[in-house]
């Protein structure tokens, strides 16, 4: 009898991931016989270990922090969204035995931002924070949207620019420092940066966050994270971090394997019961 399909997330550090819990959650509400646990692999050993994974007969895997560029060159092909933003979060073994690297991780924030959420992103004004690899994993899924202005704010200002001008495509996204951003509120406003790793906040004007403005922030803690914090200190009313976001890049990864969307507001409910914040 052959036993479950096996898959893993790969990161380091990769202890606190959530992953294994969320997968779990979904295989037992939809049926299906997997078994999904988390591997840290140091980035010197990604190769052999990626590679050894599959040659055992892994079915797919997740990829986060520090993996998801160094991933690319490992794949047999990639996806158009994993290509544009030049990461992969999530490898799926296919029927022909090649490997696909796809992304995930923008049309998680999009379905937690407006369906979860209620954001309107077509012909809004948004800002991000940041210009890492978070913010080159969530742009091209916010063109898709057809924002009115896509700018990307960052503390090193020719990040921002030439990230900036490598997704251009449609002539409305600009990059600059924090100091050039003018104060007017954005409606909505994503943080990407690592800053609440440390606990703070990157040094952005004020004016930005209007009472109305939609504020996102990419990580999520079980207390209010620096951003969060910020935003309501700026009597935000609307302000969400990315626990929502991280069950529904599970949930496209998941489908991409099993070829069944799962249910996320449950899964999401139980998460957010042992992270009470928002
Ligand atoms: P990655 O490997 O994904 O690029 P990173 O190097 O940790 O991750 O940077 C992620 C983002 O967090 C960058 O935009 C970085 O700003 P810089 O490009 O200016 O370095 C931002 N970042 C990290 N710590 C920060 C801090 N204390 N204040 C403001 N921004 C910060």
């Amino acid at each position: 009898m052959s036993g479950p399909d096996r898959y893993t997330v790969i990161g380091h550090p990769i202890a606190h991931s959530k992953s294994p819990q969320i997968h779990a959650l979904f295989a037992a509400q939809t049926g299906q016989n997997i078994a999904y646990d988390a591997t840290d692999i140091p980035p010197e050993h990604l190769a052999t270990r990626f590679t050894e994974f599959f040659s055992r007969g892994g079915a797919g895997l997740n990829v986060t922090v520090p993996h998801k560029q160094h991933v690319l060159p490992l794949v047999d092909e990639l996806s158009a969204r994993a290509e544009l933003a030049g990461a992969v979060n999530t490898v799926v073994r296919l029927k022909s035995g090649r490997l696909l690297g796809d992304n995930t991780d923008g049309i998680g924030l999009v379905t937690d931002m407006v369906q979860n959420h209620g954001a309107e992103l077509k012909h809004a004004r948004i800002l991000i924070l940041g210009a890492g690899g978070a913010t080159r994993g969530i742009v091209p899924a916010l063109q898709m949207l057809k924002p009115q202005r896509l700018v990307i704010g960052n503390r090193d200002a020719g990040k921002a620019v030439e990230l900036a001008k490598e997704f251009d495509a449609e002539g409305n996204l600009s990059g600059c420092g924090y100091a050039d951003l003018t104060s007017k509120a954005y409606d909505i406003i994503i943080h990407a940066t690592s800053a609440g790793l440390k606990g703070s906040v990157p040094q952005f004007p004020d004016g930005v966050i209007g009472t109305d403005s939609f504020c996102y922030d990419l990580s999520y803690n079980n207390v209010d994270t620096p951003f969060i914090t910020k935003a309501k200190s700026l009597k935000c009313k609307n302000s969400y971090d990315g626990l929502g976001m991280l069950v529904e890049q599970a949930a496209a990864a998941f489908e991409l394997w099993r070829g069944i969307k799962p249910d996320t507001q449950g899964v999401i409910a139980v998460l957010r019961k042992k992270h009470p914040a928002v």
